[in-house]
């Protein structure tokens, strides 16, 4: 039977442009699907924004347009990023279409036909900026006094009605849930983070505002807006049919994964988990929050004026380079720093020294000394079975990283084998094999051919279009791209097209002080 495999980004707030930090998270999610689909899965991959609140709506009125059209722009831009991304995903969505307020719609008065809903008075701390209420235990004191959110965004007193969801209820089924399954929440330290806040015990959420219009409409009572941390975690199910439970999509819920940022794992791993609950749908089965990415250490912010643009670095170095170096430079999950520099030297080091200039060998001897045709597996030596046998276990040991999202560990257990590959191409020393024994240089090169198409797949997850050109150039069929596909050799004589560099080291233009830039 096919495995199904449902995996989401966050949507991305449209009240500015998007940045490295935006298209982290979607190129993480972006490796797992395709990986998923790689090993046979039929995925569902879903990502989009989140456009709805007075965070946005106040972007509109400073940007001087109406909020339907600042975020018709503001989102085509995110589009546009996770094209350039190569992120392949299956639905882009936007909380202002109609299927997504049908969607709100129907949960709502499923949570209100539960009892789960009531109207009530709010009166509290709210940080516009963080669209989050605190309470008065969670504010923090400033330098100067004033006190201000956790994230020291400024905060306001706000009293009006507003509709609240119980999640008081909720505790304890919440705390058996976590028990129940412990993959839950990863990486282990945002579960405890988790855990410890709701041991703490939980407050009623108060899931409406009436100071301002820029939302979905609470059902029957349209003086109020749903507040817009409900509306957005609700399109993890319209965009699979929601509330038609018959629909095709929808035996892809629950989702497998939701990946999101640090800071928005109480949403995802609490709140979502309870009006699931309280509308007797069944909860994601895994929740995974990656970390933040600072610029040379320090916060990307418009003011400092070192937003890293993810779009203009593709442009510069290749999308796969960027991708590569995200997904390599910090464990995935920790927090990173991003530097012009790291990227440069994993580039040249990785992935046009180790990797590239394996490939290259391997495959310009192949072109000179083989007439250009796959040549034949001679018999196996020591040496040859010991590199083969860790390429050949590379699916599984990936396969069991990928579960806990090690993306990092992923990349290093592929990068142990290619200085494995390159330590055997020193010590055979194909070249010199050439002139005392042909054959013996030919099955040398076989081998490496091998070792590279397995390595070549596992990478297309992570690099699809330059590992897509060394499958080309190694032969592979399209076909065969797939994990399944590695047990069946391909034939000895396949004639080979002409071998390119695929990775070409960066040079920084000679800059006059010979210095990069940052
Ligand atoms: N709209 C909400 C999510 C709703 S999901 C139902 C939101 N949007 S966001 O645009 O502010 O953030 C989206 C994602 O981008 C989050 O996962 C966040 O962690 C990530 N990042 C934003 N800046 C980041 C960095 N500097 N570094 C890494 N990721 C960061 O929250």
């Amino acid at each position: 039977m096919t495995q199904r495999y449902t995996i989401t980004t966050p949507i991305y707030y449209v009240n500015g442009a998007p940045h490295l930090g935006h298209a982290y998270t979607s190129v993480a999610a972006d490796v797992i699907a395709r990986w998923h689909r790689l090993d046979g899965a039929e995925v569902f991959f879903l990502t989009g924004t989140d456009e709805h609140g007075q965070k946005v709506e106040q972007a509109a009125l400073s940007a001087g347009v109406d909020p339907q059209a600042f975020v018709d722009r503001v989102s085509a831009d995110f589009r546009d990023l996770a094209v350039a991304m190569n992120v392949s995903f299956d639905d882009f969505i936007r909380t202002t279409e109609p299927r997504h307020l049908r969607a709100c719609e129907a949960l709502w008065r499923r949570l209100e036909a539960a009892g789960q809903i009531y109207l009530g008075a709010y009166a509290g701390w709210y940080a516009t900026r963080d669209e989050s209420f605190y309470g008065e235990d969670e504010l923090v004191l400033r330098a100067d006094g004033v006190r201000v959110a956790p994230s020291g965004a400024p905060v306001e007193w706000v009293t009006e009605p507003s509709y609240f969801f119980r999640l008081s209820e909720w505790q304890d089924r919440l705390l058996a849930h976590y028990e129940a399954h412990p993959d839950f929440i990863g990486p282990p330290g945002r579960r405890n983070e988790v855990l410890s806040f709701v041991r703490q015990g939980l407050r009623d959420l108060s899931i409406s505002r009436t100071s301002f219009r820029w939302g979905v409409p609470v059902p029957g009572d349209p003086d109020h807006v749903i507040y817009v941390w409900w509306d957005a975690l609700v399109n993890y199910i319209t965009a699979l049919g929601y509330p038609d439970e018959t629909a095709e999509l929808w035996r892809f819920w629950p989702a497998d994964l939701h990946l999101v940022g640090k800071e928005i794992i109480r949403f995802h791993a609490v709140f979502w988990p309870a009006f699931l609950m309280a509308a007797g749908l069944p909860p994601p089965l895994r929740v995974f929050a990656n970390g933040w990415w600072t610029a040379d250490g320090e916060k990307m912010s418009k003011s400092i004026g070192n937003v890293v643009d993810p779009r203009a670095l593709a442009a510069e170095f290749g999308v796969d380079a960027v991708r590569y170096f995200l997904l390599r430079e910090v464990p995935f999950g920790g927090d990173g720093d991003f530097s012009r520099r790291a990227l440069i030297s994993r580039l040249n080091v990785e992935l046009a020294n180790d990797l590239g200039n394996l490939a290259q060998r391997t495959l310009s001897q192949v072109a000179r000394n083989c007439d250009g045709r796959l040549p034949h597996r001679g018999p196996v030596t020591e040496d040859d079975a010991a590199l083969l046998a860790q390429a050949e276990l590379l699916p599984e040991r990936l396969r069991a990283l990928v579960e806990r999202q090690a993306l990092h560990e992923m990349l290093e257990e592929v990068w142990r084998v290619i200085r494995v590959s390159n330590g055997y191409i020193d010590r055979q020393a194909p070249w010199a094999l050439k002139k005392t024994d042909p054959p013996r240089m030919a099955a040398v090169l076989r081998v490496l051919a091998d070792v590279l198409r397995q390595v070549a797949t596992v990478l297309l997850p992570f690099m699809p279009d330059s590992m897509g050109r060394m499958l080309d150039q190694l032969g592979v069929p399209e076909d065969a791209r797939r994990l399944a596909s590695l047990a069946a050799p391909l034939p000895a004589g396949l004639p080979l097209p002409p071998p390119q560099g695929i990775f070409p080291r960066h040079v920084e233009p000679a800059a006059t002080s010979g210095q990069v830039p940052w």
